[in-house]
């Protein structure tokens, strides 16, 4: 494995791209550093360039690296849930690249759980700016396959980590304003955040509110129909041709783990409608429901 990771290092110290695998996602990795690398994420993700992307780092002890300050909330959650599915906007130090933040005064940071990912940041030093390594608008890959089935050639190498044990994105919390904000719901529960910050939490709203929220977000090309009823999905799937039930609620995290290899598996079959059966709105609830919710969005048109 550890052969797997110095050709990692070796693409990304040459301003390349690589694939890395994380307890959430796949990200699409280049030196956040390196002006050229990093636009080269955007050309090869179809993604606008305003879009800022997250710095991936070894520890929390780099956050410092990053920040031209750091916010109390986003040392406490810091302590907490690094390494882990967490996203802290911080104000952003002067070296950090445009390209990186989209221009904006915010830079997003996470340090990732996943061995193999931890390994090569601790021997890159730096930081790896990475979104999701999807092509813009389409679900997020959960495996190496899944990388490679979206961006081919697109990308230089695919540090392969084996399937996502998590499978939706990072919660991302906005520490730069006050009081802190959760942008996206995500593998940190909501709940956790508040309790972690003394109920001290303010609904998304302003001028940070992430591109992951829009609509049309995380769409497979099959039309999604949600309901919040297991015996309504059944009804709907035998009344409509072509459709595929989705429904794991009996267990979230086994839902959230398996959400993008069903809908992208739906997809692979040909199947013209997927029904999603939405979880109740707690725990990974939200993440789930934020992800189907934006699925059916992009169809509804
Ligand atoms: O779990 C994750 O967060 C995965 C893995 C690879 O780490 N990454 C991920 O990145 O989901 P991406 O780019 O697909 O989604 C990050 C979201 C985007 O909607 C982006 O606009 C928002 O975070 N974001 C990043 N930095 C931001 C900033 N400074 N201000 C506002 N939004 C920001
Ligand atoms: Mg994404």
């Amino acid at each position: 494995m550890s052969g797997d990771v110095d050709r990692a290092l070796e693409v990304l110290r040459a301003g390349g791209l690589v694939a890395i695998p994380t307890e959430t996602v796949y990200g699409l990795a280049a030196d956040a550093a390196n002006e050229s690398a990093v636009r080269r994420i955007f050309e090869a993700k179809g993604r606008p360039a305003d879009h800022p992307l997250i710095v991936h780092v070894a520890s929390a002890a780099q956050l410092s690296d990053w920040a031209n300050e750091i916010p109390t909330a986003a040392e406490r959650l810091a302590a907490t849930c690094w390494p882990g599915p967490l996203t802290l906007l911080v104000p952003k130090a002067p070296h950090v690249l445009p390209v990186v933040t989209g221009g904006r005064p915010t830079v997003g940071v996470r340090v990732p759980a996943h061995p193999l990912t931890t390994e090569l940041l601790t021997r890159f030093g730096g930081g790896l700016a990475a979104p999701s390594a999807n092509r813009f608008g389409m679900v997020s890959p959960t495996t190496a396959q899944h990388v490679r089935d979206d961006l081919g050639d697109l990308v230089d190498y695919v540090l392969d980590g084996g399937p996502c044990p998590i499978g939706v994105e990072s919660t991302i919390v906005d520490c730069s304003v006050t009081p802190p904000q959760i942008l996206r719901p995500g593998g940190i529960a909501s709940e956790q955040i508040l309790h972690l910050l003394d109920g001290d939490l303010s609904e998304a709203s302003g001028p940070s509110r992430a591109s992951g929220m829009l609509a049309s977000h995380y769409a497979p090309h099959a039309r999604v129909l949600l309901t919040e009823d297991r015996a309504e999905a059944a009804q709907l799937a035998s009344d409509i041709e072509h459709t595929e039930v989705v429904d794991r609620t009996a267990d979230l995290v086994d839902y959230a783990r398996h959400l993008y290899s069903d809908l992208r598996a739906a997809d692979a079959r040909g199947v013209s409608t997927i029904v999603a059966v939405l979880p109740p709105a707690a725990g990974l609830g939200h993440a789930i429901r934020d992800r189907l919710m934006k699925a059916a969005a992009h169809r509804a048109d």
